[in-house]
């Protein structure tokens, strides 16, 4: 698929076939646009076993995690369900962020999620819950994935299958938790660190397989911190999304870096590859690129901007080329 990367390849193929031959999503280029009109913060989401797609967002609209799915990618409804009927024995019931899901080998689905660790809220650990259809019911596993409660905890788990057929969920050890005040509670000194950490997991999908390893962290140049990890691999390279800065801040962005090897190093390319102006966006960031390298939904502020209470879903187009990647 990836000769289908450049908007040339397009439309040639558009020249040489009719519609009905393409497979797959509806192709714009022209920048992202407003998939949910409503608060829908950290989006992921994945091409479902029967073609269709979800999209899954943070505790918003009545939920504890909202689903919301689309036959093209374009258009999507927000579903009125709870993805996530029961909470698992080591957290709250509330708080329920950033979750992510993968189609196990075995037909079920595994969603990864930050949920509020009991025994030391409002710090957080990453959960697991498997469901036989995409949109749930979720049933939580009461064993967390990672909690690293004295770091600050464990937020934004996003599953990674390798091309060896490893799996791997990445995370970020929420050290602003535990800071010192300012943006997002760590612009004052000292800064904590707020590392993305690399789990391998068994084909299971929620068994770890040894320890976590750090993969990258921030610099002065993310300000307090970053987050929202996902990493996707096209060609020989890693691409490590990820957000920089306080989601509160105009500096929120998508950030990314690349990697030969999946354990790094990763250097961050220094690329804004969407930033607050860009295409009538504040503050995006929380994003998901498809294994598939061609599509990827993030979060900007919308409604009343300046009050900063929604953050709905954007989707738009992705360009790999080589070790660079661009929003068509
Ligand atoms: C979207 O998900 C809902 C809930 O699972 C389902 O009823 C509906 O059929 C789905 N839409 C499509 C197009 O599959």
């Amino acid at each position: 698929m990836r000769s289908f990367t450049s908007p040339w390849a397009w439309a040639t193929i558009a020249l040489a076939f009719s519609p009905a031959v393409l497979s797959g999503p509806v192709k714009r280029t022209n920048g992202p646009w407003l998939a949910i009109n409503s608060d829908f913060p950290d989006p992921s989401f994945l091409q479902a076993a029967d073609g269709v797609w979800y999209a899954f967002g943070t505790n918003g609209n009545g939920h504890r995690i909202q689903v919301a799915n689309s036959t093209d990618f374009v258009t999507w409804t927000l579903l009125d369900i709870e993805a996530l009927p029961t909470v698992a024995s080591w957290e709250l019931d509330e708080e329920h962020w950033a979750p992510d899901v993968i189609l196990r080998d075995d037909g079920k689905y595994v969603m990864y999620y930050s949920g509020d660790a009991a025994s030391d809220s409002p710090h957080h650990c990453v959960g697991t819950a498997i469901a036989d259809a995409p949109a749930g019911p979720y049933v939580p596993s009461d064993t967390p994935l990672s909690c690293r409660l004295d770091q600050g905890g464990s937020i934004d788990p996003s599953g990674f299958l390798d091309s060896t057929g490893t799996r791997y969920v990445v995370f970020k050890v929420d050290g602003n938790s535990i800071g010192h005040g300012g943006d997002c509670n760590n612009m004052v000194d000292p800064i904590v660190p707020t590392p993305i950490m690399l789990q391998e997991v068994a084909a299971d999908g929620v068994t770890p397989v040894g320890d976590a390893v750090q993969i990258l962290d921030r610099t002065a140049d993310d300000g307090p911190l970053v987050e929202a990890p996902n990493l996707i691999l096209q060609g020989d390279t890693y691409f490590l999304f990820y957000s920089s800065y306080c989601f509160t801040d105009p500096q929120y962005s998508v950030k990314y870096a690349t990697a030969p090897a999946i354990t790094g190093p990763y250097t961050p390319s220094g690329v804004q590859l969407v930033q607050t102006g860009d295409y009538g966006l504040t503050s995006p960031g929380g994003a998901t690129v498809c294994g598939c390298g061609q599509e990827m939904v993030f979060h900007g502020f919308c409604g009343d901007v300046a009050a900063q209470n929604e953050r709905c879903m954007y989707a738009a187009n992705v360009i790999v080329d080589g070790t660079t990647i661009t929003l068509a």
